[in-house]
């Protein structure tokens, strides 16, 4: 049975959790076990989980939890650090940071709405440690049409994210857009069903540069990826497609229409 995994079944408390998220948690939080770290969950129910990840991290890791309920202060008792606050106020962030400083890890097991999930990682990004990281759970509510999520939507969490995506490769210099903060924090994103990780770098990120090595041995490396077909190389059995892939630049948009067609045939095979 996986640590963690018996951490969840032994806590003295209610928790809950969906059962992916064992395996991906031991992967992830291999390098953290037994060191003196701090990690914050953001939504406590009844506390169960914060045994949970005392019990998998160790003596040393100091647990704090965010929760809107007040009962959940009874949990101080138990030696956890417990903060009344709503994840979605800027304001509370910026206070809650002011008192604890920069943490290791944040979970996010809150309300899951566009809007708390993406304060809750924006207004933490510059208070993880280098190589923390935030994880936000139970993302598929992004995917949930009812109420209390209204998604998909445009600013759905992981339609947030794809912006994140974007800002991440402005790292790469033959994109000319600045890099903010986004880039030069956050190394990687992973996704795994219901979960995304945000993975905070070891140092401030640069812009990337292009290595190549034995540059005087480039001997036949031409690069072929423009050029037309020619009868030689055809791709298919199709005599007027063979026709227009001869005649037609493969940089012009009626090329790009025709590559673009076939794209949506995938899109519609993935979205069945
Ligand atoms: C799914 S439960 C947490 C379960 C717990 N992490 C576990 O593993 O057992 C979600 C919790 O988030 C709290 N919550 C909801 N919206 C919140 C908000 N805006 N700020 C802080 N906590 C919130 C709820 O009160 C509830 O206790």
């Amino acid at each position: 049975m996986k640590k963690i995994y018996k951490s969840f079944k032994t806590s003295p408390k209610y928790s809950i959790k969906w059962n992916n998220y064992f395996e991906i948690y031991e992967n992830l939080f291999k390098k953290f076990l037994k060191k003196k770290i701090t990690i914050v969950e953001v939504g406590i129910g009844d506390g169960g989980s914060l045994f949970m990840w005392k019990n998998f991290f160790g003596k040393k890791a100091k647990i704090i939890g965010i929760e809107l309920n007040p009962e959940s202060k009874k949990l101080e008792k138990k030696g956890f650090k417990i903060f009344n606050g709503d994840q979605s106020s800027k304001d509370f962030w910026k206070s809650f940071y002011k008192k604890i400083g920069k943490i290791d890890i944040l979970i996010d097991d809150g309300g899951h709405t566009n809007i708390q999930q993406i304060t809750t990682l924006i207004e933490s990004i510059n208070y993880v440690k280098p190589g923390g990281m935030i994880i936000i759970e139970d993302t598929h509510t992004s995917f949930m049409k009812n109420k209390d999520f209204k998604n998909p939507s445009k600013y759905s969490f992981i339609n947030f994210t794809s912006s994140l995506i974007e800002v991440i490769h402005r790292r790469n210099p033959n994109l000319k857009e600045e890099l903010n903060f986004i880039s030069k924090k956050i190394n990687s994103i992973e996704y795994y069903d219901s979960i995304t990780v945000i993975n905070i770098a070891k140092k401030n990120l640069t812009k990337s540069k292009n290595l190549e090595n034995n540059k005087k041995l480039r001997n036949f490396f031409d690069d072929y990826r423009f050029k037309r077909e020619n009868n030689s190389n055809k791709t298919n059995n199709n005599r007027f497609l063979n026709y227009l892939k001869q005649t037609i630049s493969k940089r012009s948009y009626l090329y790009r229409i025709y590559e673009n067609n076939i794209i949506k045939k995938y899109l519609k095979l993935i979205k069945n």
